[in-house]
């Protein structure tokens, strides 16, 4: 399927659909003030797809401070904390450019690795994370709130590596 879209940084306009749009895609749900707080410390890297103007998908990360040893060690890290792209606006290509977009921003506030957490379950979204160079990197027993496991993946940035 073939749709046209952007893909822009997230303004506070939008909070009231990406909330929507959260609710509508996943089950871990997150308040307007957490929204807004990733926003002020982290605004290039929380995104959004427009599509005939209307928003139909976001993508928002934060940056951590952790250090590391070996193949994902260093300082400053990406930490994917939420994604989705309404129903009817799927395969198209929207998420994975949502995840390019944060990538590059991730890159400007001087991160060397981006990593997620998955349901094992959600093999869409782990396709697309393979997809675009993601490898797991292990697996959480009773992640979420309903007992499910999580699949950590991470890769390098940049995109390019
Ligand atoms: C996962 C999600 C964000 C993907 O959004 P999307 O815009 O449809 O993804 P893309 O079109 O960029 O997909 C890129 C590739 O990922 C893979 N992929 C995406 N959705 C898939 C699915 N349902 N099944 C299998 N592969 C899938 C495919 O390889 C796809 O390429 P293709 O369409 O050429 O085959 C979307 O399905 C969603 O919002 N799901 C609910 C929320 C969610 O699970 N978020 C992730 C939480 S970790």
């Amino acid at each position: 399927m073939q749709t046209t879209f952007i893909i822009r940084r997230f303004k506070p306009a939008d909070l009231k659909q990406v909330m929507k749009i959260n609710r509508t895609c996943l089950p871990e749900n997150y308040s307007s003030g957490f929204f807004m707080s990733i926003f002020q410390r982290f605004p290039e890297s929380f995104v959004v797809a427009e599509a005939t103007g209307a928003t139909v998908g976001y993508a928002m990360c934060r940056v951590e401070n952790r250090f590391g040893f070996g193949l994902f060690g260093g300082a400053k890290k990406g930490h994917l904390i939420s994604i989705a792209v309404l129903p009817d606006s799927r395969r198209c290509g929207i998420a994975s450019e949502l995840m390019k977009g944060v990538m590059t921003a991730l890159v400007d506030y001087g991160c060397g690795d981006l990593f997620l957490e998955v349901r094992v379950s959600n093999v869409g979204a782990v396709q697309l994370y393979k997809k675009l160079g993601f490898l797991v990197d292990r697996r959480i027993r009773h992640y979420y709130a309903d007992g499910e496991a999580a699949y950590v993946m991470r890769r390098k940035l940049p995109l390019e590596s």
